[in-house]
């Protein structure tokens, strides 16, 4: 397994997964990489020559933390390392679980850890990532900025594929069936791209006819997350409209701290990494939650087949968060690393598997 801490609060909450990893007794071999900031600005390397290629082929999987460096201005070498990985392994499939593990934690009322359990599968190598566009007459009154909404009848074909799939193949946490896959879009504005999620959505739901099909605006979607979390189960949506409703969706969770992801193409290897980011103005501190980092990693493993060390560690993480031994984000008064080893002990404590 590659592990690539990346820069400013990765470098924190990812040791910590790391220790957990190794309490589960889990069967794995870790290899780190410097990618990140400090790299790049030592030696100008983003990525090392064929980088991706080397952890396909050489990893089963690769936990990333965060990329992002105020002294790095134009946030080229995060676009490299992570969007590279997202968009090079093609990892279409970014996968965000949103689960409430305490009521204390969510800022709405009246709202139990049972009301916020979906997740939000967000296509992952397309839409306005792409870069593709272009400024021209920069500097000038008369300067265009152009940035392309890509969407390809492939790329959204095998989101909503994996969605229905995905439906189909898990769980809520209470056992019940995850039977709603929710599409998001803005179709109403946004015609040429949300006629083709439409079109796509509604030619593949018919072959999924125990889910039921659902569609709202990203606009009101919003709106409904924060008024009734408890009518989503699972949401499928383009790259923007899911990277922005996972920060909102992990407000519910807690906060950013506590969001975990993978990004994930069916057979490859795939990569697994926090919502947050590196978060500058709390690195260094030891302040930074490593529960979002710890619950990736979780993530990671039973991905890979070791369920019962991923249900140890989430096991752990949700008697943490009872108990109040977290960050101060969440209520606790405990630094990064010792969150991390307290998890770390009650992890290597809870025995066979
Ligand atoms: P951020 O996620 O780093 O932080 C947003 C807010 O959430 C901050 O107030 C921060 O203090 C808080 N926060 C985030 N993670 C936390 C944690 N583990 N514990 C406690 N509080 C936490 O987002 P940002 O400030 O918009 O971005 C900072 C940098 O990170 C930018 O360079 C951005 O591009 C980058 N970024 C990288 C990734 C990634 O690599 N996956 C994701 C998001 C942002
Ligand atoms: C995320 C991040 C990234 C994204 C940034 C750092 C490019 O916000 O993983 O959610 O927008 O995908
Ligand atoms: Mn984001």
């Amino acid at each position: 397994m590659a592990v690539i801490p990346g820069d400013g609060i990765g470098q924190e909450v990812i040791p910590q997964a790391v220790r957990v990893i190794q309490a589960s007794g889990a069967n794995v071999e870790l290899t780190g990489f410097d990618w990140g900031a400090d790299r790049y600005l030592r030696d100008g390397v983003t990525v090392p020559a064929d980088g991706f290629a080397m952890l396909g082929r050489d990893y089963d999987a690769i936990l990333v933390g965060a990329f992002g460096d105020p002294r790095v201005k134009t946030n080229i070498h995060a676009k490299e390392i992570l969007l590279g990985m997202r968009f090079k392994m093609d990892l279409y499939a970014n996968v965000r679980p949103i689960r409430l593990l305490d009521a204390a934690l969510c800022p709405l009322k009246g709202i139990e850890p049972k009301d916020v359990d979906f997740v939000v599968l967000r296509e992952n190598t397309e839409g306005v990532y792409t870069d593709a566009g272009g400024v021209f007459k920069q500097g000038t009154a008369d300067e265009i900025a152009i940035q392309e909404d890509i969407n390809t009848r492939k790329g959204v074909e095998r989101i909503i594929r994996y969605a229905f799939e995905y439906c189909e193949k898990h769980r809520k946490a209470d056992g019940s069936p995850r039977n709603k896959l929710l599409m998001c879009d803005k179709s109403n504005a946004m015609t040429h791209a949300g006629g083709l999620w439409q079109r796509v959505f509604k030619e593949v739901s018919g072959e999924y006819l125990k889910i039921t099909a659902q569609h709202m605006y990203v606009d009101a979607l919003c709106m409904q997350m924060v008024r009734d979390p408890r009518q989503f189960d699972v949401i499928v949506t383009n790259n923007m409209f899911g990277d922005i409703i996972t920060d909102l969706a992990a407000g519910l969770q807690g906060g950013l701290g506590m969001a975990a992801s993978g990004n994930i193409h069916p057979g490859r290897t795939s990569m697994f990494e926090p919502v947050h980011g590196s978060a500058p103005p709390i690195a260094g501190k030891n302040i930074a939650n490593p529960f979002g980092a710890i619950l990736t990693a979780a993530m990671m493993l039973a991905h890979l087949g070791m369920t019962a060390e991923a249900a140890k560690i989430e096991a752990a993480v949700l008697e943490a968060v009872r108990q109040k031994k977290t960050t101060q984000d969440i209520g606790g008064k405990l630094g990064t690393k010792e969150a991390g080893e307290w998890i770390e002990e009650r992890v290597s404590k809870s025995g066979a598997n």
